[in-house]
């Protein structure tokens, strides 16, 4: 039999290398049918060229040094290669090449956390769209990018990458982001398809979920951007789901993401090699990275002894033909290693100044009358978090502290203070570069911790200045998960920080206002009372400083609000009792022992009761809600109008700027389902919405459109998801637990929509 398939196997070779037809968008078939098995399968793995792992950059020289990956070309066929890069702020390449005096930065734009603030799908189309012109104009022909995970809990080291808690959210920030690369002729790679909900052990750790929380909350994202937005490729995760890797899951990577949702471009493996090659072939992966010798001698191998069928290799080998045939490579685009990086930073500046959300602002804190004489506190004033650490991080040509944009911007800032800070970075950079060694964690940068002002040095700087800011910063990264002491809270230093300055500056009437600069949700409950305002721009890219000032000034009204909730304590997620909130390192692999509670696996036990649907169907207090975020200005909602069209129903509600200053709102609408059947959260987000800037007294009228579909919940004994019929809520909030208006809609006969019954947790 080996004999036979052998002979079988260098007859098609053979073929093969008699036809030599160059790939062209219609000869797709003949291309496919002259490809050699040797072919095939190098067509589906990586080269390996600009491999990065953990931070060192390996492998062959790439012609895009620090790209992460790239696809083989097969000259013969005319089949060229293709470039992927990290993502999601930006382009992440080398900025110098060796034997170069030119440098290639990329802009650092404002993280994904930030952008989902804003609420505002139409700007994020438009600054992705300047991303993406970075993409094409250093010759990369695929951002890995958007990252959405959902935020199932806050101390996820990658949130700032991902946007939401929420999966609609999620998903029309993803699909908005898709849009605006991908019109400039470059694909995008959303990921981490699916489940990466914590960096802890990620490559090993299986998330047990229910049917249910996985259709709802963390697959939905995906199916949203899917379908609104087309992208070229999906990055299936590390970690296992319900057992299984994800990356080796027909029911996931195939049945869900194409029969069902018709997802047309091809999948590729996040940057890890299983030994499971030919699984994560039959599975639906076209891809595999970064890509390796014994990956295609795995496919060929699982092709000879019939582990993976013909058709089945040809199904991910033509994925991936319609896949270069879009690339700019394959159209032989010249590319100018010359983008406009001026025209990107306002771009990037901009993005920030729309989504930065005002926390606090008692008696009218912010704006401030602008030349002020400023404390400015904190390491952060001078080492500003403009992103994360990881393949997250952007290497751009500088970073706008917040002491420079403030200086800037007029404010007065207190010398010595100023030099004091400066010196402590100066310092810690120095003994740094003389202990740090290049690994993982100083990939990207790591932060400075916050340093003591003594007490009674802040009572002379109260004296000697008009009002105090103080920012607080975090940095986090791939690989690793944040934790709960010193740094979901805050450190002792920080604390006493406050407190001190609060204390001194309030004796003397003057004001305090805290910039929070953090990649990740922290406790705040503990310490708003003590300070005036809250602003925060999350890590706002290498702009974000600039657009801070803005706001501080009155320049730029806040619009942005919260895409998360920030509870009270970290307990009070209900994720938090099945996540390694204080575990260091990562376990070793190899070592053989009983799986480990939240390392080995995670059970997500608190199902579809993530964020706000928690937090608002229980009635449990929190510190600022979901969707929540403050204004210079106040809003009036109108009542609203519903009416019933073809597949659901369309709202409209007019919005009046009631106040003194021009500004934008953002309308959420949420929607409380009617009693009986499935368990529903109290009330759910289906739409959003945001005004145009409103001079004072102007009015919008907001126009909202829900499906039939978007209200339905699924009903995992039925395997179908479910719309009852009766009247629906529909709540206009300014924040999950601030709904200004409700109406009515009537839903006539319930409906469904059945789908395959797969993805179940293992029965053990
Ligand atoms: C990350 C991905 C990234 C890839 C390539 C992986 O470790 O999880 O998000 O795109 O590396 O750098």
């Amino acid at each position: 039999m080996k004999k036979v398939l052998l002979t079988l196997t260098a007859l098609c070779t053979l073929t093969g290398l008699l036809a030599q037809p160059k790939l062209t968008k219609d000869n797709i078939d003949e291309v496919l049918a002259a490809m050699t098995l040797q072919e095939k399968a190098t067509l589906l793995v990586g080269g390996a060229r600009a491999a990065i792992v953990n931070g060192v950059t390996s492998g062959v020289a790439a012609e895009v040094p620090g790209a992460a990956g790239n696809t083989r070309p097969i000259e013969r066929l005319g089949i060229t290669g293709s470039v992927l890069a990290d993502g999601p702020a930006g382009l992440r390449i080398n900025p110098t090449r060796a034997n170069d005096s030119k440098t290639y930065y990329a802009t650092g734009f404002p993280v994904g956390t930030l952008l989902a603030s804003s609420w505002d799908t139409e700007m994020v189309e438009e600054m992705t769209q300047a991303m993406g012109n970075e993409v094409l104009e250093y010759g990369v022909d695929v951002l890995l990018a958007p990252g959405m995970n959902i935020h199932r809990n806050p101390l996820c080291g990658r949130n700032f990458e991902y946007f939401s808690e929420d999966p609609l959210l999620s998903g029309k920030m993803a699909a908005a982001y898709v849009r605006g690369i991908q019109r400039n002729g470059v694909g995008t790679s959303i990921k981490h398809y699916a489940l990466n909900n914590q960096e802890t052990n990620r490559s090993e750790n299986d998330a047990r979920v229910s049917q249910r929380a996985l259709r709802e909350i963390y697959l939905k994202n995906f199916e949203i951007a899917v379908k609104e937005s087309d992208p070229w490729t999906v990055m299936s995760s590390y970690n296992q789901l319900n057992g299984e890797y994800t990356q080796q899951k027909f029911d996931l990577l195939t049945t869900v993401l194409r029969d069902e949702w018709g997802f047309k471009g091809i999948v590729m493996t996040d940057w890890g090699n299983k030994a499971g090659t030919v699984k994560s072939a039959k599975a639906g992966n076209d891809l595999m990275e970064p890509g390796n010798q014994n990956e295609i001698d795995r496919i060929i191998a699982g092709v000879e002894d019939g582990t993976i069928s013909r058709e089945e290799l040809d199904r991910n080998v033509r994925n991936m033909l319609e896949y270069i045939v879009r690339t700019p490579h394959f159209k032989h685009y010249k590319y100018s290693n010359k983008p406009d990086l001026k025209a990107h930073a306002a771009v990037a500046r901009k993005a920030a100044g729309e989504a930065i959300v005002l926390l606090r602002n008692e008696n009218k804190t912010l704006p401030l009358a602008g030349g002020e004489k400023v404390a400015l506190y904190g390491v952060s004033s001078v080492d500003f978090v403009a992103g994360g650490t990881g393949s997250g991080n952007v290497n751009k040509a500088y970073v706008v502290t917040m002491e420079e944009a403030m200086t800037k911007a007029g404010f007065q800032l207190d010398p010595k203070l100023a030099a004091f800070y400066r010196e402590h970075k100066a310092y810690d950079k120095a003994t740094r570069e003389l202990t740090a060694g290049t690994g993982w964690s100083t990939w990207g940068g790591s932060k400075l911790a916050e340093t003591v002002i003594p007490a009674p040095a802040i009572n002379q700087e109260a004296k000697d200045n008009d009002v105090a800011v103080v920012v607080i910063g975090r940095n986090a990264g791939e690989g690793a998960d944040r934790r709960m002491m010193d740094d979901f809270e805050l450190t002792a230093v920080e604390r006493a920080l406050l407190q001190n300055v609060s204390a001194a500056y309030h004796a003397l009437g003057k004001k305090v206002v805290v910039i929070l600069n953090i990649g990740g949700v922290i406790e705040t409950n503990s310490w708003k009372n003590l300070v005036d305002a809250i602003l925060l721009p999350w890590s706002p890219g290498q702009e974000g400083a600039n657009a801070v000032a803005d706001i501080l000034l009155g320049k730029i009204n806040p619009s942005g609000k919260l895409p998360m909730t920030f509870p009270i304590n970290f307990m009070d997620h209900p994720s938090s009792a099945n996540f390694p909130y204080n575990y260091t390192g990562q376990p070793n692999r190899r070592g053989v022992r009983t799986p480990l509670k939240d390392i080995d696996y995670t059970d997500y036990a608190e199902g579809i009761w993530v964020g706000y649907r928690h937090f608002v169907t229980r009635g449990v207090e929190v510190s600022y809600p979901f969707g929540f975020g403050l204004s210079y200005t106040t809003f009036t909602y109108s009542k609203p109008a519903v009416k019933a069209v073809a597949d659901g129903f369309e709202a409209t509600v007019t919005v009046t700027n009631s106040g003194s200053v021009a500004g934008r709102e953002v309308v959420e609408l949420y929607v409380s389902a009617p009693a009986g059947g499935l368990e529903k959260p109290t009330r759910e987000l289906k739409a959003f919405a945001k005004t145009k800037l409103l001079a004072p007294g102007e009015s919008q009228v907001l126009t909202m459109k829900v499906s039939a579909y978007e209200l339905a919940s699924f009903n995992e004994a039925a395997s179908a998801w479910e719309t009852a019929a009766g009247p629906y809520t529909l709540g206009f909030g300014a924040s999950a637990t601030d709904i200004r208006t409700t109406a009515l809609f009537k839903l006539k006969a319930a409906q469904k929509w059945p789908v395959h019954n797969v993805l179940a947790p293992e029965t053990k």
